[in-house]
């Protein structure tokens, strides 16, 4: 299959990208770089062999869309590009609302012009809101706790609405769970600008030495240790969800949303045991005061991603750690700049 992957350059897209060629599959990559590199193309051809075409754009603009469209026949779309930081929508909801739903519609609108109806979505176990139920199942109640879970959750009802006035259409949202960890290799992992929000990449940059400790956020949680309770989900395993889907995508016509998950919870306090336990030395930590909008736990019921795509995670989390590590390490700045 030829693909666009919008968002590719990023680091849930660069992965599918890789694992797209290894299946077999042309990806061409389109993103306006506002939150990634090139240079993690230049790593996905040093994993592949294959560099995937790259062409520079935003999905808000229309003629550059539209352009894209006419050169390139594509079969199917994964639709990564976005505004992903949860604190930042709460502080910047316009940008948000306009990079992410604008920019949603004016793909799709162009994309139903073109006659490609195939669309694999990034959606989030955010759309599930605070859980009232464990673990959550894809018919669990929907909500949204800031601007962004906001975003994911219009987007998908935007979608359900369109495929069910337009039978042509056949689309997949795909509720993430953690996406953390990186390629074996070393070569591609998590890039984040500036401080980062999310645990895994903390994680890693006070262990390289970037940061100076860990906030534990909360331990006073009615969990098994007090900490909250994520599924972590290797972002290899993640990117193949999306190459099991597109083998499956023609026989689902209208619109179907599947949890991508390990079905596994661990704890805040885990997850620093298990990165200890990979690197060999103790990590820098501090408890400190819950963050606002956490809920207590959060994990998937993964069994539907199985039951249809024949997907299930491979990696647990000592790969994750490891991985996360050797990419850190390989790379204490990110792309910007490669250790010797
Ligand atoms: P990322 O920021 O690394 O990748 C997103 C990419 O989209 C970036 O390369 C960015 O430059 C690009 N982009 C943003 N706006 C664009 C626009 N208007 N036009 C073109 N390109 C644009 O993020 P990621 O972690 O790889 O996430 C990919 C998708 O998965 C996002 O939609 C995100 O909301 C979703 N998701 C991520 C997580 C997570 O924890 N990483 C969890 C659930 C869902
Ligand atoms: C995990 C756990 C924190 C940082 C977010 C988005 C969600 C989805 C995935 C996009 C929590 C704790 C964190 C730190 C900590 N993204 N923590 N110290 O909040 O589960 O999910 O990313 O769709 O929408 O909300 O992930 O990695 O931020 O936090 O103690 O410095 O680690 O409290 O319990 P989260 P996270």
């Amino acid at each position: 299959m030829r693909i666009l992957v919008t968002g590719g350059t990023g680091y849930i897209g660069s992965h599918t990208c890789v694992e797209a060629i290894n299946a077999g599959h042309e990806a061409v990559v389109f993103d306006n770089l506002s939150n990634s590199s090139e240079e993690s193309l230049n790593r996905v051809r040093a994993v592949t062999g294959t560099r995937p075409v790259f062409v520079k754009g935003d999905i808000r603009d229309r003629a550059a869309v539209s352009a894209l469209l006419d050169k390139f026949s594509f079969d199917a779309v994964i639709h990564f590009a976005g505004l992903k930081a949860v604190g930042e929508s709460v502080s910047k909801p316009w940008e948000y609302y306009e990079n992410n739903i604008c920019g949603t519609l004016v793909l799709m609108d162009e994309l139903r012009k073109h006659g490609v109806f195939n669309f694999v979505f990034s959606s989030s176990a955010t759309v599930y809101g605070n859980p009232e139920k464990l673990p959550l199942t894809e018919d669990a109640p929907l909500s949204a706790l800031n601007p962004y879970g906001q975003t994911k959750l219009w987007q998908e009802d935007m979608m359900r609405a369109m495929a069910c006035a337009d039978p042509r259409w056949h689309i997949v949202l795909l509720r993430y769970f953690n996406p953390v960890g990186a390629h074996p290799s070393g070569l591609m992992g998590e890039d984040p600008n500036g401080i980062p929000n999310n645990l895994m990449p903390y994680i890693t940059q006070v262990a390289i030495g970037r940061l100076r400790e860990l906030s534990v956020f909360g331990n006073d949680y009615p969990t098994r240790d007090g900490t909250c309770i994520r599924d972590y989900i290797h972002v290899c395993d993640l990117a193949a969800g999306h190459i099991a889907v597109l083998s499956k995508i023609n026989d689902m016509p209208g619109c179907d949303a599947v949890n991508l998950g390990s079905g596994h919870g661990y704890s805040v306090l885990e997850i620093v045991h298990a990165f200890e336990k990979a690197i060999g030395r103790p990590l820098p930590y501090r408890i400190a005061s819950r963050r606002a909008g956490d809920a207590a736990e959060c994990y998937a019921d993964a069994s539907k991603a199985e039951r249809v795509f024949g997907w299930k995670t491979k990696r647990g989390i000592d790969e994750i750690c490891r991985d996360a590590w050797k990419w850190q390490s390989m790379n204490p700045n990110g792309y910007g700049q490669s250790a010797s």
